[in-house]
């Protein structure tokens, strides 16, 4: 059966030192629970938070990788090389990278399957943002950063990858997805998945809701069949925020 999880994306907050201290704490609170916990950090605490958090409880991300295997792109960041820290998971395609960055559904699928090749989970994220619900595109607006994010993957590959689900009108705003909207957008991405890789492959498929999830309403998200788990942001830079939405399951 697939993992329940809750991953914190730290983004760009926190400097090493705090950086480490979080993490110190949520590895403190976190021993004995059943849910895969991650912790999403900048690339350079990476190293330094992997020394600190307990691997078989606690595990350790990216935020983003290049989409270049390696040689001259000044700047950034290869899969190996967050591999080379004990980090098992990355984050690709938050709706942040996209829109900030331009990162389009071809560069993220590269990024993909560089992470998948170095042997890390991809958490793939994919939203819509207020205006493409607004006007009912929301439901082909994720089936197409879905399919052309990772559906060209082999069964073995895809049977490796998270999905997250993050509204951007949901993200940061402090105006969360009803589980109602969570559960009919999650249903309609497990559904692609079994048209496309079957039922097992949807069944195994952990699929984490992002935007605003606090512990006040966790629970409720968590409790909709088809939402795994979340993808958490402001409230995971507090171990007590961060360890209330764990503890909701
Ligand atoms: P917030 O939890 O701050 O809304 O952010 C969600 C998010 O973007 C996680 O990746």
């Amino acid at each position: 059966m697939r993992k329940k999880i809750v991953a914190g994306n730290w983004k760009m907050n926190k400097n090493l030192q705090d950086g480490i201290e979080l993490a110190k704490q949520v590895n403190q609170q976190v021993l004995g629970n059943n849910v895969t916990v991650i912790l999403c950090t900048p690339f350079i605490h990476l190293s330094e938070v992997s020394k600190v958090i307990s691997k078989d409880s606690l595990f350790l991300g990216a935020e983003n990788c290049a989409s270049e295997a390696s040689g001259a792109y000044t700047g950034e960041v290869s899969a190996e090389m967050i591999k080379s820290t004990g980090a098992t998971h990355v984050i690709i395609g938050h709706s942040e990278r996209r829109a900030y960055y331009n990162e389009d559904n071809k560069t993220l699928n590269k990024k993909v399957k560089l992470a998948l090749e170095n042997e890390l989970t991809p958490i793939f994220c994919c939203g819509e943002v207020l205006a493409e619900r607004e006007s009912g595109k929301h439901i082909s607006v994720v089936k197409q950063q879905i399919e052309e994010g990772i559906f060209d993957l082999s069964p073995e590959q895809f049977s490796k990858v998270v999905i997250a689900y993050e509204p951007v009108w949901a993200i940061g705003t402090g105006v969360v997805a009803s589980p109602e909207q969570a559960q009919e957008m999650h249903k309609v991405i497990r559904h692609l998945i079994t048209e496309k890789y079957g039922k097992d492959a949807a069944g195994n498929t952990s699929i984490l809701y992002g935007g605003s999830c606090k512990p006040s309403n966790a629970k409720e998200l968590f409790d909709k069949p088809d939402v795994d788990g979340g993808l958490i942001g402001g409230a995971s830079l507090n171990a007590d925020d961060f360890m209330g939405i764990v503890n909701a399951f």
